[in-house]
């Protein structure tokens, strides 16, 4: 089943009369459809947006779904929308990371793995890396990766991590914390069951898409994911429902300082976050 969204973009007058505000509004099109409105001060447009697998008790089957379905591409789209700067950014979260002592760690949502390798790549002798994930056809891609005999992979479901509490030094996630995060309360369940799972004293590291403080920046971002990321990560993995989802996703994750706020919620401490390329993206760290 699929919930299809209308887009109204609502252009208010400015006050000064010299030209128009725009403003956008998402509304289920079970509730709405096809309004086109103009009145001397403010006019609005209706536009059929995208269709999302059906959200609620499906939606976990739902984003399995997508994942399984762009598996091949991932990574080749990733990398072409960003540039090359995800790789970087993982390699700088991986940095922060491999500072913990202990020797267990756990990537969590690990997909096609390229984070659990990028901390393999940092770790000392005798660390073992355990990796995540509930799509078996990412989970595919990971397990043909080369040198990864310290890499151990795992079919779970992030909320409901098979492992005792206190089992890890480390818990890090990459860009799939706004697969988890379709309420607060649902993103704050599992963030506790990351911090289960963490010794004393161990560390969170997550890395996610975030929002520009600049206005500016926040649009022209926005612009980019919905005018790029959406088409062109259709184009190449063949999923347009996969990239709607995505770049559905991306301009509403929390800004960075929210995060922290939520991440602090769910029982840690310490937590700093590092922007990356004018906020973009961020990478916050916490301790239990
Ligand atoms: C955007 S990919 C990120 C993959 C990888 N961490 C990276 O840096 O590229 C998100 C991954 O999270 C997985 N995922 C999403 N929700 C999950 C959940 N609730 N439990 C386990 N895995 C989940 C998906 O299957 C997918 O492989």
């Amino acid at each position: 089943m699929t919930i299809v969204y209308i887009q109204y973009w609502v252009f208010l007058r400015r006050d000064d009369g010299k030209g128009w505000i725009p403003v956008g509004v998402w509304v289920p099109a079970t509730r709405f459809h096809g309004h086109m409105f103009r009145g001397d001060d403010m006019f609005l447009v209706a536009v059929p947006f995208f269709q999302l697998y059906n959200l609620g008790s499906n939606m976990i089957k739902g984003i399995r779904k997508i994942y399984s379905e762009v598996a091949d591409s991932y990574e080749l789209v990733n990398h072409v929308l960003t540039f090359g700067l995800d790789i970087t950014w993982r390699k700088k979260a991986a940095r922060l990371a491999a500072r913990i002592d202990g020797r267990d760690w756990l990537d969590v949502c690990s997909g096609t793995g390229e984070m659990a390798q990028t901390l393999s790549r940092h770790a000392e002798d005798g660390v073992k890396i355990i990796s995540v994930d509930f799509s078996p056809p990412m989970i595919s891609k990971a397990r043909e990766k080369k040198n990864q005999a310290d890499i151990f992979f795992v079919e779970a479901e992030a909320r409901r991590l098979p492992f005792p509490e206190e089992t890890f030094d480390l818990v890090t996630i990459s860009f799939a914390t706004r697969n988890i995060s379709s309420s607060k309360d649902y993103l704050i369940s599992h963030l506790r069951e990351f911090h289960r799972v963490l010794r004393p004293g161990g560390s969170f590291v997550n890395l996610e898409t975030s929002q520009p403080s600049s206005q500016l920046l926040r649009r022209i971002f926005r612009f980019y994911v919905s005018l790029i990321v959406k088409p062109i990560g259709a184009l190449i993995s063949g999923s347009k429902a996969g990239y709607s989802y995505l770049s559905f996703t991306i301009p509403r994750f929390y800004p960075a300082e929210e995060f922290s706020s939520i991440i602090r919620q769910a029982g840690f401490s310490e937590v700093q976050h590092t922007p990356l390329f004018f906020g973009v993206a961020a990478i916050h760290v916490a301790e239990k």
